[in-house]
């Protein structure tokens, strides 16, 4: 749901080749299309480009976000997305219900989209509580700069693609279905290198920081065991230790708008985004053959209700978030929990908005004997003053990336306790359950002068939660309800996610480096360890699985492995909601990957 700044800007500069994004409805050349995508995140801008290669199909785009040229920050990967100082904020305002697993705390849940919130008191909060708070604090602690980080598609640029055996899954549990003429796939899903002439770019980090790096790599060679030095871990197989991959290019951020809706793209006669276009429901079902078909997309620009006709296909690409609210709003979904709300049932798919799957995260820091930091320029207004005019004369410089160099993917010890009585929730042998992200600074409670920190994250959760309405008000905020920390197993990983990243420091190379954690999370009873957890966890921001693809068969589920909605047709969900499970993994390569195999089965349904 998000369109970058950077695009816009890009685009402002080359003028009237924007025409195709129109800002107000009433520009728009008509309300028929092909194609309706809701939604400009990863996986709908995937799909937007991909079906626009053929000249024949007309292609409409609905964004909630706004246009705001002169913001350039967002383009600065080190900034993250520095879109919420100032008087307008960009994500949806979401707070999850209180979370049973944390103590009872309602956390903020941004979702990225650019529509005019302004909140960003509520954001700052929320970085204290979330994993890339963890890593990145010292962003938002400079006193003009937030940042906004568009969980669904974009967050942190980290480019993950999980590994082989979480696509295997996929595959083998839910019949993703082969292509009509049965070409070899492989390749398409687990590209095993590098491609060199795809549209998103990505690349190891543009910035160096040596001290730090030596050590990382040295401790891989003194625990090779439990830390091997892993070359790529986007091959599939990610357990070990490698360098971070990241989608930037030329030391900007490199996003779906800047990529996949590129000037180049975006010039297409067939293909139109409409921004401010915030889509509250499908409307006009009407039975046939194949099942429920839509009309209609409605959607609300300046108080005013308008609506889209799709002549082939509807597209969900809402997000995690946005695709379950989308199909509820409309009357898809249990029917039971919709009647009472006063929405009229028109499908009965219970799964919508259920099995949320969301990975916590927590974060640690050490105090180091190092000036090789980034809190050097964090916490210096000159410094970091200098650094931001180095990137805006050359791109170059501490900003290229984000302040984190490498990350360790460890699996639990195969003979833990919990094993006893819970099934291994991972993919295989060769996928992790945990993940710890290193870098020179960033946020660590109590933390001043120069540290380094880990951001650690639980990534197989058991717990499940839930996305639901709380009215037949399209527009009021739904009900988010996580699920952190609702079961032992991710409790226990937790806690032992932890205790590597405590055990990857003590490498001896690090005896003269660190000087002492700033929280020492080893010397706390397994209780307190627990209580400062439930406290400290937050959401990483990798929601999935609220409309999850199951098999066609299957009693529960939302979308066939072709996509279309169970039940319905013309109806699609191409977005990272109908991942079953979560990758172990970050979620941004999954939703492209999504998105590029989505186009394709639209493709062949409309050859
Ligand atoms: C587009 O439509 C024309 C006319 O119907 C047809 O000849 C052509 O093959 C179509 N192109 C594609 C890519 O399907
Ligand atoms: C955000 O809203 C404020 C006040 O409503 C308005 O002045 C400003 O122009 C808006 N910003 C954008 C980017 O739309
Ligand atoms: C954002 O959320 C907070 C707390 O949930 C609420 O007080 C505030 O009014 C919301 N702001 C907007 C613009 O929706
Ligand atoms: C922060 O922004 C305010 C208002 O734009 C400005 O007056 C102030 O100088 C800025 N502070 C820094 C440290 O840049
Ligand atoms: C549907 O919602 C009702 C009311 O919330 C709930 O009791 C029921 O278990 C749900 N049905 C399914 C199949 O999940
Ligand atoms: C949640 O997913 C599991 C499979 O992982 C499935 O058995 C269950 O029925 C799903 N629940 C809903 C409400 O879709
Ligand atoms: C900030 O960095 C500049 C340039 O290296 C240095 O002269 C200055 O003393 C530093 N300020 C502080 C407060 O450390
Ligand atoms: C960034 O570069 C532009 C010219 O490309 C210049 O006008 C502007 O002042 C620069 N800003 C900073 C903070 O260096
Ligand atoms: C644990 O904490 C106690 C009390 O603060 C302290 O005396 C002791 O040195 C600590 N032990 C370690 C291993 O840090």
């Amino acid at each position: 749901m998000f369109l970058s700044w950077l695009l816009l800007s890009v685009l402002g500069l080359v003028q009237h080749s924007v025409a195709k994004i129109y800002d107000d409805v009433s520009d728009l050349p008509g309300f028929e299309y092909d194609f309706v995508i809701v939604g400009a995140g990863a996986a709908g801008n995937v799909v937007a480009n991909r079906l626009t290669e053929n000249a024949n199909f007309s292609v409409l785009v609905l964004e909630a976000g706004v246009s705001n040229e002169g913001i350039i920050d967002s383009s600065v990967p080190f900034l993250v997305e520095n879109l919420l100082s100032g008087p307008a904020s960009y994500e949806w305002n979401y707070t999850t219900t209180p979370q049973v697993g944390l103590n009872n705390r309602v956390v903020p849940y941004p979702r990225g989209d650019t529509r005019n919130y302004s909140m960003h008191g509520t954001l700052r909060r929320s970085y204290q509580l979330t994993f890339w708070a963890a890593v990145l604090h010292t962003v938002s602690s400079h006193p003009n700069i937030t940042f906004s980080v568009n969980y669904a598609m974009l967050d942190g640029m980290v480019y993950t693609r999980g590994s082989a055996e979480d696509f295997d899954r996929y595959a083998a549990n839910e019949k993703w279905t082969p292509p009509a003429d049965n070409h070899d796939t492989r390749g398409e899903f687990n590209p095993a290198v590098h491609s060199t002439d795809g549209i998103n770019s990505v690349s190891l980090s543009g910035f160096q920081w040596p001290i730090f790096q030596e050590h990382v790599i040295q401790a891989t060679r003194e625990l090779p065991d439990e830390f091997p030095f892993n070359l790529d871990f986007n091959s599939g197989e990610p357990l070990g230790v490698g360098w971070l991959q990241s989608t930037i290019g030329g030391g900007e951020r490199s996003s779906s708008a800047t990529s996949y809706l590129a000037p180049k793209f975006i010039q297409r006669q067939n293909l139109h985004v409409l921004l401010h276009a915030q889509v509250s429901r499908l409307v006009d079902p009407q039975s046939n053959a194949g099942g429920v078909a839509f009309g209609g997309v409605e959607f609300s620009q300046g108080g005013s209700l308008f609506t889209a006709k799709p002549t082939k296909e509807i597209i969900l690409s809402a997000g995690s978030v946005g695709t379950p609210i989308i199909l509820m709003n409309s009357g898809v979904g249990n029917k039971t929990a919709l009647t009472a709300l006063g929405i009229t049932s028109v499908l009965d798919l219970p799964s919508v908005g259920q099995n949320a799957t969301e990975q916590p995260g927590i974060n640690a820091g050490w105090s180091v004997n190092s000036m090789q930091t980034v809190d050097e320029i964090t916490q210096n207004a000159t410094l970091f003053n200098e650094a931001f005019a180095q990137w805006n004369a050359t791109h170059t410089g501490p900003f290229v990336n984000i302040p984190v160099t490498h990350i360790a993917w460890t699996r639990l010890d195969a003979d833990s306790p919990i094993f006893q009585h819970v099934m291994d929730p991972s993919a295989g042998p060769k996928t992790p359950h945990i993940e710890v992200f290193v870098g020179t600074g960033g946020f660590a409670a109590g933390a001043t002068g120069n540290f380094m920190s880990a951001g650690i994250t639980v990534l197989t959760p058991t717990s499940r939660g839930s996305v639901s309405l709380q009215s037949n008000n399209p527009f009021d905020p739904p009900l988010i309800d996580l699920g952190l920390l609702t079961t032992d197993f991710d409790l226990f990983t937790a806690r032992e996610a932890i205790k590597k990243a405590y055990r990857f420091v003590q490498a001896p190379v690090w005896k003269d480096y660190i000087i002492a954690p700033t929280i020492d999370l080893l010397n706390m009873t397994t209780d307190a360890l627990d209580e400062f957890i439930r406290n400290n966890a937050g959401p990483v921001g990798h929601l999935v699985s609220t409309a999850a693809m199951s098999a066609k068969d299957a009693s529960y589920g939302v979308v066939n492995p072709d996509l279309l909605v169970k039940g319905a047709s013309g109806l699609s969900i191409i977005d990272a909601s109908i991942l079953p499970f979560v990758t172990s993994a970050h979620t941004q390569a999954a939703a492209y990957v999504v998105g590029e195999r989505g186009a394709d089965l639209v493709k062949q349904r409309w050859k």
